[in-house]
């Protein structure tokens, strides 16, 4: 299994499940949680990082951010830039790897929602996170959600599991790689007597772990919660919601 499997999963079906799995209440919801969370002012210029195809980017734009919104996915990226386009927000859109952040200083906020956290092994997590500290402005906030962390998948992964959204049903087999900490998954994506197949690799951190790599990369975690409402984060819960900050020097 290649490591690098997010360069070629996010296309096509895979995308056309994301777009109907997500509502527009639930974008609205986490951009609202977004704008709380970050303490960014109105104008303030946030990063949202991977954008996916803009659905927070155009949220917060609209409510006065200054967004850029940086994706691997060229498909999700022309979408976004679409989208903006036909909405009449201004967004800077950047079709990137989010390992690669090459901005200094800039932003006064950044996110990563939708599960994204965890897509690489710690040394990338790690490099992922320093360049991200440097892109940000010192006491800026950075806001992340994942299912995937070890106190929230572990105890609830399940080898099979289907889901049919629409006219597409997806098969996902999981297995818990112990030799490498993260969760395998093979997906058959069946839509209009089509079948594809994608496999991915997601890390699994315990929280003790991401606050270790969040402070070796210049962060310390503010708060933590078991979702955007503001539940507690415990064993078994299915979400975590972190918030970090930047060191001030
Ligand atoms: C589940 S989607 C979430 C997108 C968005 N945050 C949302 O909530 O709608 C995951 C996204 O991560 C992007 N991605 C995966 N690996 C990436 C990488 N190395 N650099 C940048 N984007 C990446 C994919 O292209 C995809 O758009």
């Amino acid at each position: 299994m290649e490591l690098n499997w997010y360069e070629d999963f996010f296309q096509g079906v895979a995308l056309d499940l994301w777009r109907r799995a997500i509502s527009a209440d639930q974008t609205k919801a986490e951009a609202a949680f977004l704008a709380k969370a970050l303490k960014a002012k109105r104008n303030g210029k946030l990063l949202d990082v991977p954008c996916g195809n803009g659905r927070h980017s155009l949220e917060l734009a609209k409510r006065g951010f200054r967004m850029t919104g940086l994706d691997i996915s060229e498909e999700f990226i022309q979408e976004a830039q679409n989208l903006s386009k036909a909405q009449g927000v201004l967004i800077e859109w950047v079709l990137g790897d989010m390992c690669q952040i090459q901005r200094i200083s800039e932003f006064d906020g950044a996110f990563c929602l939708g599960n994204s956290f965890g897509y690489f092994d710690y040394q990338d997590m790690l490099a992922f996170l320093r360049r991200l500290a440097r892109a940000l402005k010192p006491g800026a906030r950075f806001v992340f959600d994942s299912h995937m962390a070890a106190e929230s998948i572990l105890p609830n992964l399940r080898e099979r599991e289907w889901f049919q959204v629409d006219d597409i049903l997806l098969a996902m087999e999981n297995s818990y790689r112990v030799e490498l900490g993260c969760v395998e998954t093979q997906y058959t994506f069946v839509k209009s007597g089509k079948v594809e197949n994608r496999t991915s690799l997601h890390w699994v951190y315990t929280l003790a772990e991401i606050r270790r790599m969040l402070e070796n990369a210049g962060f310390s975690i503010l708060e933590t919660h078991g979702g955007i409402d503001g539940r507690p984060f415990a064993f078994g819960s299915p979400l975590l919601v972190v918030t970090a900050q930047k060191e001030s020097q």
